[in-house]
């Protein structure tokens, strides 16, 4: 894109914003000891922003919650650099274009990228992701069309290469994720089952994302019950939460079936080395593929894979789901949030 285009469908549902005279923003102050923690962070105001030539300033209007920001807090680089101390936390969000010397944005055009967790960010065009280009909500374009749907959309269909009549199963089955794996998966022609950590959400797997299955992995016998679901075994397993469910699934997977590893949600910590079974047995006799997914490797094909999910949204085939809070001083404990458990669907923070 070389020039300014106006969005071509503009997104609806757009709260109302202000424009503050400084810039509120959450600084990572120190390194957190596990799940990061609202004394790890202080929120402190700067002046606004200019754009250098080349530049746009964003006005955040959406701040997005994810599991990953655990890892980019620490000390230690995983798939990214670490946040530097004492610098606003790294974060996507959905914001407007309030100022742009960026022959490619116009003013009033809805973005979504890394534009941290403040108010106002000033940044390279490299760092918008996605032009809010559809007629869905302006929070779809940080959960459905953001790196949570692109996730679902791209680790399913590249990873788990899914077939109609496959048996897949998909763990936090009702989280901002995983609730579109199960849908993408229905759509596909797959039989979906989905494991949850509450009865509320094996519900709404059921009647809201048209999982064929939903269990509760803290009440039931995740093995029985996938025996009895799945009888002649799992043929994907998208997994975001490794651990022992993990080693319970493999023994329940077909020959040549896919584990597409997405996510490691149950497993405190790496260092030293979490102990668990040897399953590489497991994998050699089942002839399993077991591959690992980063979505930033795959940003060629997101505005692609944003329109075939946009496509589906519109035509009322995929649902989204929203867990909103209101403030700047919820991001702090928002990261938290997932990790308890306590969200149902994408985690945002409005801060207009
Ligand atoms: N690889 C990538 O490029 C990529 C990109 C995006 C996201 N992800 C990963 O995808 C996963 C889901 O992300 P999301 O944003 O959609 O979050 P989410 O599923 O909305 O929230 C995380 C969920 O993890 C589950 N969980 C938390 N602690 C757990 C534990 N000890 N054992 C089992 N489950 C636990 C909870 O669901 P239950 O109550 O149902 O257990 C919680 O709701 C995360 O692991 C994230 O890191 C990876």
């Amino acid at each position: 894109v070389t020039q300014a285009q106006p969005n071509a469908h503009p997104p609806t549902d757009v709260p109302a914003y202000s424009l503050p005279h400084r810039n509120a923003r959450v600084l990572l102050m120190r390194r957190p000891v596990g799940i990061p923690q609202p004394a790890d962070f202080a929120i402190a105001e700067a002046d606004l922003p200019e754009p250098a030539p080349g530049q746009l300033v964003i006005r955040n209007i959406y701040l997005s919650v994810d599991p990953e920001q655990r890892g980019w807090a620490l000390a230690e680089p995983n798939y990214s650099e670490p946040v530097a101390l004492g610098s606003p936390m790294r974060a996507l969000a959905v914001g407007v274009v309030i100022k742009s010397r960026a022959a490619a944005f116009a003013e009033g055009e809805f973005v979504y990228g890394w534009f941290d967790w403040q108010d106002y960010a000033a940044v390279d065009p490299a760092k918008v992701l996605m032009r809010a280009r559809w007629g869905l909500p302006l929070a779809d374009f940080a959960g459905l069309l953001g790196i949570n749907g692109l996730t679902a959309y791209l680790a399913l269909t590249q990873l788990g290469r899914p077939n109609a009549g496959d048996a897949l199963l998909v763990s936090t089955a009702a989280g901002a994720v995983g609730s579109l794996v199960g849908q993408i998966g229905r759509i596909l022609g797959c039989a979906t089952l989905g494991l949850t950590g509450g009865d509320e959400k094996a519900e709404l797997c059921l009647s809201r994302f048209g999982y064929n299955y939903a269990f509760n992995y803290k009440r039931q016998n995740v093995s029985e019950a996938i025996a009895d679901a799945a009888p002649k075994g799992l043929n994907i397993f998208f997994d975001n939460t490794g651990g022992a469910i993990l080693d319970a699934v493999l023994r329940q997977m077909a020959t040549g079936g896919r584990v597409v590893q997405c996510g490691t949600a149950s497993v405190a910590a790496w260092n030293p080395p979490p102990v668990g079974p040897r399953n590489e047995r497991e994998v050699l006799t089942r002839r399993l593929v077991w591959s690992g997914f980063v979505i930033f490797d795959h940003q060629a094909l997101f505005v692609r894979a944003a329109e075939r999910l946009a496509n589906w949204a519109i035509e009322g085939k995929l649902v989204s789901q929203s867990d909103i809070a209101a403030g700047m001083d919820q991001a702090p404990g928002a990261i938290a949030s997932p990790y308890a458990g306590e969200n149902t669907g994408k985690k945002l923070i409005y801060v207009g």
